[in-house]
């Protein structure tokens, strides 16, 4: 089967007082129909910028190049009206936090049908009854009786799944999940990923699930690539990724992950912090924190190279040995 999303080599350069500086840097993956592909990365990879840049909702001033082939079409090439036509429509995002997602002065009703109304022209009674089975679809008790509520009055959790009902009003066949799950608790996290999962097995949606956090990522994601500095460090499986990492910098997040009978003392994080927006180093941008850094490093530019079916590492050489 062919992809449903093909990002080919995108760079996203923002307007900077030092001139435009690049935030994703020649980024390629793809996401096939009904395939949980999941970004993961610490702050600032550039996770969010490539969901933007996919959806036309960058910063201001901000330049693309690269393809993003979505159902046959460049996103990148598109006009504001042509992408306006995608979003919400094609492809959805629900982003960290909720309020961004949802409006605090409008009715969960309003929220839900407008798209409808707008995109798929349904009239007000059958877009009603669709806003209720979507509230059933994401577990909201008494649907009925949400419609007429505000989304202040649920709890956080409650109110990123009223954002995802939104989000799929219109049917897309993509879902960008900008960390859906961050601003909540672990129980509330394990629901929401069952939902995406099962959104995924019942309708085929394709979704893009981004947060930091290699643990989600683990939860429900069937493939995964993991971005540093804007660039992509490591992609291929989640079980390959995550149980055999590549990448030195994969490695490192994986030993931060707390371990479940190991107590904080054994968070291992990687030491140093990840490279602002317009300061990543030459060569690799993670050899100033990777404790397997040769003099190459320093000056030569690493591009993913297949290091297994369908695993592909920016560190080709295996510094690790295959150690576990
Ligand atoms: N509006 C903006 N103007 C200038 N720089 C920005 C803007 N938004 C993001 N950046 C910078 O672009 C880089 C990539 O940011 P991005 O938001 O994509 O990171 P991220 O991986 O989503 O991080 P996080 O996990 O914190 O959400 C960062 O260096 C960030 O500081
Ligand atoms: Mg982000």
């Amino acid at each position: 089967m062919g992809a449903l999303l093909e990002v080919e080599n995108l760079t996203v350069w923002l307007a900077t007082r030092r001139g435009p500086q690049k935030a994703v840097d020649g980024v390629s993956f793809h996401v096939g129909v009904g395939e949980i592909f999941g970004i993961a990365g610490e702050s600032g990879s550039g996770k969010t910028m490539t969901a933007m840049a996919l959806l036309g909702l960058l910063p201001h001033a901000a330049r693309t190049s690269g393809r993003a082939v979505f159902d046959g079409r460049d996103l990148l090439a598109m006009s504001a009206r042509q992408l306006r036509a995608v979003r919400g429509r094609h492809i959805a995002m629900v982003s960290q936090d909720p309020s961004t997602s949802l409006h605090p002065m409008l009715s969960v009703e309003t929220q839900l049908t407008e798209h409808m109304r707008h995109h798929l022209g349904v009239g007000r009674s059958e877009a009603r009854g669709r806003a209720i089975d979507l509230l059933a679809t994401v577990r909201i008790p008494d649907p009925e009786r949400a419609l007429s509520a505000h989304p202040a009055q649920f709890s956080g959790g409650m109110r990123q799944r009223i954002a995802i009902a939104v989000a799929l009003a219109c049917q897309p066949r993509l879902l960008l999940a900008d960390e859906p799950t961050t601003a909540l608790d672990v129980t509330v996290q394990a629901g929401i990923l069952r939902l995406l999962d099962r959104l995924r097995r019942e309708q085929d949606l394709a979704v893009v699930v981004i947060t930091h956090d290699l643990g989600v990522m683990s939860a429900v994601t069937d493939r995964i690539c993991v971005m540093y500095g804007g660039r992509l460090a490591e992609v291929g499986l989640r079980q390959d990724v995550l149980n055999q990492p590549r990448h030195p910098y994969t490695r490192g997040l994986l030993d931060a992950l707390p371990h479940p009978e190991g107590g904080a003392a054994a968070l291992r994080p990687i030491p140093g912090s990840p490279p602002p927006l317009g300061r990543v180093p030459e060569g690799c941008p993670f050899h100033p924190r990777c404790a397997f850094a040769l003099p190459s490093c320093r000056t030569d530019r690493p591009e993913p190279v297949l290091v297994g079916d369908a695993h592909a590492s920016a560190c080709p050489p295996d510094p690790l040995g295959g150690a576990a």
